[in-house]
């Protein structure tokens, strides 16, 4: 029998590659890594059974209609606002995410950002390479403390649970917003989203991108909070109005922003650029390689499950 076959879109580590290899005829992007455009992937997927995607591949009504072989789509990622849901759905195809491998790491990872926004590192880092420091100084870079603070936690599942927890050894008090209430969320207390907005000096965004939660945060959200708050952005771009937030940064309605997504990323907002009260980084909440290898092994696991007739390890639909 031939084997299925199965399109990975990016680099992958080696190992993982072997893991398919025995079980799947693979096409691959292992020398180019960058994504493929629609139509490459449109013609890629022709004769294809499976497909390894990453959060950068939109898998839409149009690209599934391009593959009618397909039958399970393994996103190596958590979240899956890149692909048609629905759509794979109507077309009995199943799709898998890579949930709990990422959680320790991504809440690390949040807490990286806040750090820096609070204290100002990478603005502190650019002033000397620059060559501008001339010496100590009482108020130098002064930034503002995280310990004993309000931290806010909007969206309060795996991850947000993961960061409410490391708030314990900073001595914060922790409240969060979800739609419903979290069953497991003992060190932190609920509470509606404007009062969140009000009373946090730390807002952590970590909701899942969908059409309820595009521009969650927005003019209205950023001039409820305190003009000494910061804003920790490691859901999606979209989740908040970049406009209105380079806005409230440059006004002074907030004091800074940590932000690891973009609306339209890699593309970002120029308005951030200028502004040093914003730390920036690419996407990378995720990024260690052990973890990095995790999520990418658990979505070639569930291919290898389908494939073997087994139960999905980690299924969406
Ligand atoms: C990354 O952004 C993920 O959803 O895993």
């Amino acid at each position: 029998m031939p084997k299925p076959k199965l399109l990975i879109t990016r680099r992958v580590y080696d190992p993982v590659l072997q893991s398919l290899s025995g079980v799947f005829d693979i096409g691959h992007n292992q020398d180019r890594d960058e994504p493929f455009t629609r139509s490459e992937l449109i013609q890629k997927l022709a004769d294809v059974d499976y497909l390894l995607c990453s959060v950068v591949d939109r898998i839409d009504e149009e690209i599934l209609a391009a593959a009618p072989k397909l039958k399970c789509i393994a996103n190596g990622a958590v979240g899956t606002n890149n692909i048609d849901l629905k759509a794979c759905s109507a077309r009995g195809i199943v799709v898998t995410n890579t949930p709990d491998v990422l959680t320790e790491t991504t809440a690390d990872f949040a807490w990286a950002l806040l750090m820096a926004t609070a204290r100002r590192l990478t603005e502190a880092e650019h002033y000397l390479r620059q060559g501008h420091w001339r010496g100590w100084s009482f108020d130098q870079l002064a930034g503002v403390d995280v310990h004993g603070t309000t931290l806010g936690i909007l969206g309060m599942g795996r991850i947000g649970s993961a960061i409410a927890r490391r708030a314990q050894g900073f001595g914060m008090s922790v409240v969060y917003h979800n739609r419903r209430p979290a069953s497991d969320a003992s060190l932190a207390r609920y509470v509606e989203k404007e009062a969140l907005f009000k009373s946090a000096d730390f807002v952590v965004l970590v909701v899942p991108y969908s059409p309820e939660t595009h521009h969650i945060v927005g003019a209205g959200e950023l001039s409820l909070m305190k003009p000494s708050a910061c804003l920790i952005n490691i859901a999606r771009g979209g989740v908040v109005d970049d406009k209105a937030l380079v806005q409230a940064l440059s006004t002074g309605t907030i004091r800074a922003a940590g932000l690891d997504v973009f609306e339209g990323e890699p593309a970002l907002d120029p308005g951030f650029l200028e502004l040093s009260n914003v730390v920036l980084t690419p996407h990378i909440a995720s990024s260690t390689r052990a973890t990095r290898g995790a999520m990418m092994q658990l979505a070639a696991d569930n291919l290898l499950a389908h494939a073997q007739g087994q139960a999905l390890l980690t299924p969406v639909i």
